[in-house]
């Protein structure tokens, strides 16, 4: 059986269930986390997994099960909880402001104030390191306005953005979906340098190849439930996509139960 890894997980959950009225979207799920790689989170449409990131985030808190962060067992009951965790997502819609500049965007909400007045050369400075610190090179200038750039330069953004404030863990919901081939590749190496940063990372993603390409750890969630979570080396792109749309693969996922679905 393929192992997990021994080190011990950055977040924790076991037993999660959250319900929406009387239907159970999860039911029982377990999920670790670790700081320095990518957790692939794979799973078909409505298997829960932006349902599972919402919970973490704080935005729909779980109904039941165990929230483990850095060993201590704690209560997420909104997002402002799980950011003083070290917690960001950067959603699929992005959420950044069109006729405001790079700079402008990274601090939004959360603008450094000199008394009243905004402390710009400061902020510019930090949103400046921490692009250089990513080794992002793509764009020209931070006092671009975020309605010139790409939506490789914004995905960047975005998840600069999320980085600026000493986070733990990042949560990207299908960065790469609406990329091209090649603002895809950016993405996909700025996942891989968070997590090389000592980040623990959660990526949400349809595509096998980006999958393949960058996690260290896959979990499958399959209707509501967490058919398994594996070292990437140690399975096939097959075995990934049976674990998706079956929720299971050979001796791996949820096994069927004596006299049930016989393989
Ligand atoms: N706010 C809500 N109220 C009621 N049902 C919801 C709500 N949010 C999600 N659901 C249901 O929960 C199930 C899981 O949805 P979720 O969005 O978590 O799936 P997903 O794995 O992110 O799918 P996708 O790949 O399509 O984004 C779906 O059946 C969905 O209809
Ligand atoms: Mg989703």
């Amino acid at each position: 059986m393929p192992q997990e890894s021994k080190a011990n997980p950055l977040l924790s959950l076991r037993g999660i269930r959250k319900s929406f009225g009387a239907v159970e979207v999860l039911r029982g799920v377990d999920l670790n986390v670790y700081s320095g790689k990518v957790t692939a989170l794979v799973g078909d449409n409505g298997a829960g997994k932006s349902t599972l990131i919402k919970g973490i985030a704080g935005i729909y808190p779980f109904d039941g099960g165990d929230y483990v962060f850095e060993g201590e067992s704690v209560q997420i009951s909104d997002p402002r909880a799980a950011n003083d965790l070290g917690i960001e997502v950067v959603y699929q819609d992005l959420a950044l402001c069109d006729n405001l500049d790079v700079v402008h965007n990274m601090f939004l909400g959360r603008e450094e104030k000199r008394g009243l007045i905004l402390n710009e050369d400061d902020m510019e400075r930090r949103a400046r390191e921490t692009l250089d610190g990513l080794s992002v090179r793509t764009l020209k200038s931070v006092r671009q306005q975020v309605s010139s750039l790409s939506g490789g330069q914004r995905q960047t953004v975005a998840i600069a953005r999320a980085v600026l404030w000493n986070s733990k863990l990042v949560i990207l919901d299908e960065p790469t979906a609406a990329l091209g081939v090649a603002q895809t590749a950016q993405v996909l190496s700025l996942v891989r340098r968070l997590a090389d940063a000592g980040l623990a990372v959660i990526l949400i993603s349809h595509n096998m190849v980006d999958v393949m390409e960058v996690a260290d750890n896959i979990a499958a969630l399959y209707l509501g439930q967490m058919a398994a979570q594996v070292e990437a080396s140690d399975v096939s792109h097959g075995e990934v996509v049976e674990l998706i749309t079956a929720g299971r693969s050979g001796e791996l996922g949820i096994q069927p139960k004596n006299g049930e679905g016989a393989a």
